[in-house]
């Protein structure tokens, strides 16, 4: 019987660990997607057919936009990548990409509000920009 007790309490204490975990992790995720809402909903449309809903893309293909040194470094050139496309050799955290990017169909407000979106998702800490860096 106390063993039986003893599983079910360690039982408890893993799953209630674990379930804070992944708590405070939404909680993050809610707050950047309700603040930067239009722009996820761009993404969601538009972007996460290659570069994923987790943000990581497809090594070697897609690059990834969650912890992009690339898009960190300079968010004001992703802005007109969106807009104009991107057919480019580049490194993203470490990898060689020589993809084609075709031009989003996106109104720049569109195009500003899904870049501050994918500047601040997945944990990003980029900042914002805005229709006049265009
Ligand atoms: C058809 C697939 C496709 C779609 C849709 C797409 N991308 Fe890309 N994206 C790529 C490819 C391929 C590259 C690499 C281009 C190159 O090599 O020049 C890229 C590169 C990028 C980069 C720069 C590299 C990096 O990872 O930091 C950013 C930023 C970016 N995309 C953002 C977006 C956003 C935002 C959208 C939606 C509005 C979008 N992309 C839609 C395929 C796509």
């Amino acid at each position: 019987m106390t063993k039986y007790l003893l599983i079910s309490f360690t039982l408890f204490f893993f799953i209630s660990c674990g379930g804070e975990a992944s708590i405070e992790n939404s909680e993050v995720d809610g707050v950047v997607n309700e603040k930067y809402a239009a722009g996820k909903e761009v993404y969601d449309k538009t972007c996460v057919v290659c570069h994923m809903a987790d943000g990581n893309g497809l090594e070697g293909t897609f690059p990834p936009l969650a912890k992009s040194d690339y898009l960190l470094k300079d968010p004001k050139r992703a802005l007109k990548q969106v807009l104009e496309g991107s057919a480019e050799e580049m490194s993203v955290n470490g990898v060689i990409y020589n993809g084609i990017m075709p031009a989003q169909e996106l109104t720049d407000e569109e195009a500003v509000n899904v870049v501050n979106y994918i500047l601040n998702a997945w944990g990003n800490d980029g900042g914002e920009v805005s229709i006049k860096d265009l």
